[in-house]
């Protein structure tokens, strides 16, 4: 579907061009705009595609100004006119008027109308964001923190590290893996019942690019913390300051980076 956009462009050159050595500024007209068109749909060979919106606007434009362009003389206005004239006037056109008016105008306004009332079965587009700003400050079981420049406290503790991580480990298996996976890529059992979807941990576009306090506060509020304002956030992400300590929380952030080999974000 793609590449027919370019052919229609070069039909409405092809056509404007002739149509000049024609006199003829009606399909001079016809062919500029369908020109216009072709161009705008291909123009994601080169840069992102146009939404359909403002595509209708451009050709809205382009029809308008054409049409002043081509009424400013009253000569060419009147060959600009012809055509249509001719169509529905002349005695020699009855055919070509029975096939233009009476069968392809009505037929194209009816595919129209039908494409308009037609149901759709895409799934709503949503502009959900994935990894939603975090509050400055959160309150954790009556406790207040503050989210930003928040570090692992068990970080420092390093002769514990492998305890911890392994604590970690018990409390992923115990409370996780049944939707972001046993193997940390967001493939758990049930993950396909929900929409969003659990997201990985594995892979550099995931926790990776976030800083554990980030991680910390989702884990805490699950879609509790969400953002009210950001489209249906039907997540099934549990707020996990119901059920785990703070310590932990970190325990489980500690293996979840350390089990994919991420390293947190930090805040320098
Ligand atoms: C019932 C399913 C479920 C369970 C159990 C669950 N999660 Fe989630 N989690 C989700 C879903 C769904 C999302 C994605 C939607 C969202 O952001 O809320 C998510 C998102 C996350 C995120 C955000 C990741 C990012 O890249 O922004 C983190 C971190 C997370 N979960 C950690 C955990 C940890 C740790 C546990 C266990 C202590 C856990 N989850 C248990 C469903 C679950």
């Amino acid at each position: 579907m793609q590449k027919i956009y370019p052919i229609i462009a070069i039909i409405g050159l092809v056509i404007s061009i002739s149509s000049v050595f024609k006199k003829s500024p009606f399909f001079n007209f016809v062919g500029l705009q369908i020109l216009i068109y072709g161009l705008l749909k291909s123009a994601d060979y080169i840069m992102p595609a146009l939404p359909a919106q403002v595509i209708l606007m451009y050709m809205a434009m382009s029809v308008f100004s054409f049409i002043i362009y081509f009424s400013i003389q009253e000569e060419t206005f009147k060959a600009f006119l012809e055509p249509m004239r001719s169509l529905f006037a002349d005695d020699n056109k009855k055919f070509l008027r029975l096939i233009i008016a009476f069968i392809a105008l009505p037929l194209f306004a009816g595919y129209l109308t039908y494409a308009k009332v037609k149901p759709t079965y895409d799934p709503p587009v949503s502009a959900r964001i994935v990894h939603p700003e975090p509050p400055s400050q959160m309150d954790f079981k009556g406790k207040t923190m503050n989210v930003l420049g928040l570090e692992n406290p068990l970080r420092k503790d390093t002769a514990n590290f492998a305890k911890n991580v392994e604590e970690g480990k018990k409390i992923y298996y115990q409370n996780c893996f049944f939707c972001h996976g046993d193997d940390l890529d967001g493939k758990g059992h049930i993950a396909d019942a929900f929409n969003p979807v659990p997201l990985p941990f594995r892979g550099t576009d995931t926790i990776a690019q976030l800083p554990e306090s980030f991680v910390f506060w989702r884990v805490a509020k699950g879609w509790r913390g969400l953002p009210a304002g950001s489209g249906p956030w039907n997540s099934s992400m549990p707020s996990f300051e119901d059920f785990l300590t703070e310590e932990e929380v970190w325990q489980v952030i500690m293996f979840i980076y350390e089990s994919t080999g991420n390293k947190p974000r930090s805040w320098e």
